[in-house]
């Protein structure tokens, strides 16, 4: 399959890209899935696979071929996260592809307090510079993570001060990504969409919401940075990776996560899922709650 609207999609084994691809599939539209593992692409109608790693650049442009428009989701966090993007953005761009829809994180900059947050901006820039069409969905925070965040005891510890997040689910991020994907215009080209859920919450509140579906206490306890960090050490992470998840509350304590946009509404066409909603529709994302010391 090759074509004028072909579009490549990477991600596809997980919860981001896999929803994007679903959705595309539901409305016809011709795709190629680039995933690591062919045996474990989904197998949806009207796609095709191509396998390629984003650190193998012959076969990513190889994978990219053909295709005019590439869905880049970002690679999982890796301390060579930036040459990991940088081989997808430049293979883009070689084989031909003229637009990519990337998936970024709210916030992004140089210099912001969520460390990750950082290698998106420098991937967006990456991307202005290729030459090739864009658009950024700027992520915040997952909101089918929250429940995910309670530790043992029913306990959220993180140093998120009394800061709010606006987090936003992955289905209301994938169908943002789809209608600009669908969209015929230029109207999202050259765009930064900030994807937030409706409101924006302190772990306080998210812990109360928690509660009250799970049937459990649920609490939050804020951390002082140097007891995040002391709190972590048992996992034996890499430094990188435990300043990753420390800086995630970090950047909620600052302020960075906590403005509400209207771009989900806007993109999406309806308004974005709360908290309250989520935890209705999905009562498996916080059963262990109820099973858990
Ligand atoms: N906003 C947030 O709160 C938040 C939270 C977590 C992550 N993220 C970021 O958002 C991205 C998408 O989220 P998600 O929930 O869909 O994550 P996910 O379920 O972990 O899926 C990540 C996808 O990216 C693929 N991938 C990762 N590294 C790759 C590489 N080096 N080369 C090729 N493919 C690679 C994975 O392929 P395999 O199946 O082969 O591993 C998988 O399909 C994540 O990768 C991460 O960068 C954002």
């Amino acid at each position: 399959m090759a074509g004028a609207d072909l579009i490549a999609v990477t991600g596809v084994t997980g919860g981001l890209g896999g929803r994007v691809a679903r959705r595309l599939a539901e409305r016809g539209v011709g795709q190629r899935l680039v995933v690591r593992d062919p045996g474990r692409a989904p197998e949806l109608a009207g796609a095709e696979v191509a396998t390629a790693s984003y650190d193998d650049p012959d076969r990513l442009r190889r994978a990219f071929q053909g295709a005019r428009t590439l869905v880049m989701v970002s690679a999982s966090e890796d301390p060579d996260r930036l040459r990991l993007h940088a081989n997808v953005v430049d293979t883009a761009a070689d084989a031909g592809v003229e637009r990519v829809v990337y998936t970024s994180f709210f916030g992004a900059a140089p210099d912001c307090t969520f460390t990750f947050g950082r290698d998106h901006w420098h991937t967006e820039e990456r991307i202005k510079a290729s030459g090739l069409a864009w658009t950024m969905l700027r992520d915040n925070l997952y909101l089918d993570f929250l429940p995910l965040m309670v530790g043992p005891g029913g306990v959220i510890r993180g140093p998120a001060g009394d800061g709010r997040v606006a987090a936003v689910t992955r289905d209301d991020i994938a169908e943002v990504a789809v209608a600009v994907l669908l969209d015929e215009g230029d109207g999202h080209l050259g765009r930064t969409y900030d994807l937030t859920g409706p409101e924006a919450l302190t772990m306080a509140e998210v812990a109360e919401q928690l509660s009250a579906v799970a049937g459990r206490s649920v609490t939050y306890h804020a951390e002082t940075l140097e007891e995040a960090y002391a709190s972590r050490a048992h996992y034996g992470a890499p430094d990188w990776e435990v300043a990753g998840w420390v800086t995630t509350y970090a950047a909620i304590a600052n302020g960075e996560l906590d403005a509400v946009s209207g771009d989900v509404a806007a993109v999406a066409g309806h308004p974005p899922t709360s908290l309250a909603e989520f935890l209705h529709d999905n009562p498996d994302s916080y059963a262990r709650l109820a099973e858990r010391p």
